[in-house]
């Protein structure tokens, strides 16, 4: 895989190939940045992670790591785009959807490139998120009056203008496993008919509203009818096969070295990468770049060696880092963590 690649590392300080800085300018430089977005419209309560550690610009060849995945993204970012041609052919697109799987496989992601596409393409979207465990119990608190607020406003943002809007619950297991169930009480339930009843409306409404539901815990989900009746479609996120590791091993490459403008990583060995991380996640194959990075750096720095003059990293430096992760995962499988 390293001969033909087109990130074979190039020797230092020669300049990135152009056409791979085209190719990812457009994920660096979104073609229309100012497109106007919910956060535009000062009166709106826009809930959008600002601190999330996703970049504005996460665009759909962001997702990596399973063929089959990004099809129904596409075929999902296709029914966002056109709504007017579904409406066309007398049907509405798929309204509701639920992203399901284990951690770090990018449901969260998903949204996030999903909305950053649309708006590349300069579709004026909005993103409106709950993210529900980080609000925890005070989520729960704040009561069906603030969940009917929060679609109240993503709708008037619509009425003002706004071309669609993306309502995002991100472990949205916290408020849709407990309906009916022995420790659900009276308040969850109100919280779950606003929401039942604002999802059926938006399928009724002829608007570019999308809600979005993601869960690790899918099977803490029981609300079953919930899951039948008012998701349109299910997306299951796996993780990553050899194929899969390999590809996020390569783009999370690629991006550093666009990033820094220079080959930073260097005779690497993709299928020994994809070989050696079985069990990993998405985000840790992602990750594992990034560490290696910078654990080079901190030791550069330690024994006092010019990081700028000639910093690299090499194949043995990754290897290590994924050495030091299985170890902390076998700890943490030990003490429960996991
Ligand atoms: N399929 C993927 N393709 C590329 N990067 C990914 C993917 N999945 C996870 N990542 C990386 O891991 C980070 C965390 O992933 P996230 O979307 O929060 O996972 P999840 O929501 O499934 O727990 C992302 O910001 C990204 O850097
Ligand atoms: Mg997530």
């Amino acid at each position: 895989m390293t001969t033909d690649d087109p990130l074979k590392p190039n020797s230092p300080g020669k300049p990135l190939d152009p056409n791979l800085r085209k190719e990812f300018g457009r994920r660096l430089k979104p073609k229309n940045p100012r497109a106007r977005s919910a956060s535009d419209d000062e009166d709106m309560v826009v809930k959008t992670k600002k601190n999330s550690g996703y970049p504005d610009t996460s665009l759909l060849c962001d997702l990596r790591g399973n063929n089959e995945l990004k099809k129904e993204i596409d075929d999902i970012y296709l029914q966002m785009a056109n709504r007017d041609l579904y409406c066309l052919g007398g049907i509405q697109p798929d309204k509701s959807y639920l992203f399901y799987g284990p951690a770090g496989t990018g449901k969260t992601l998903g949204v996030r490139c999903l909305y950053g596409e649309l708006l590349s393409h300069k579709k004026s979207f909005g993103l409106m998120e709950y993210s529900i465990g980080n609000y925890g119990t005070a989520y729960i608190n704040m009561g069906s009056k603030n969940l009917q607020e929060f679609f109240d406003s993503g709708q008037s943002a619509i009425e003002k203008g706004v071309e669609g809007m993306i309502y995002f619950f991100d472990e949205c297991d916290v408020l849709l496993g407990k309906r009916g169930s022995a420790q659900g009480h009276k308040e969850d339930d109100k919280l779950l008919d606003t929401l039942m009843t604002n999802l059926q409306e938006i399928h009724d409404r002829d608007t570019s509203e999308f809600v979005f539901f993601a869960t690790n815990f899918r099977d803490a989900m029981d609300n079953a009818s919930m899951r039948a009746q008012r998701i349109d479609k299910q997306v299951e996120f796996k993780l990553p096969d050899y194929n899969g590791r390999a590809d996020l091993f390569k783009h999370a490459i690629l991006m550093t070295q666009v990033k820094a403008g220079r080959s930073v990583v260097r005779a690497y060995n993709l299928n020994e990468l994809a070989e050696k991380s079985d069990g990993l996640n998405c985000a840790e194959c992602v990750d594992l770049v990034r560490r290696a990075i910078k654990s080079r750096i901190n030791t550069m720095l330690h024994s006092g060696d010019d990081v700028f003059k000639d910093f690299f990293v090499k194949q043995y430096h990754i290897l290590d880092e994924l050495e030091i992760l299985k170890k902390t995962k076998i700890k943490e499988k030990k003490i429960g963590f996991k």
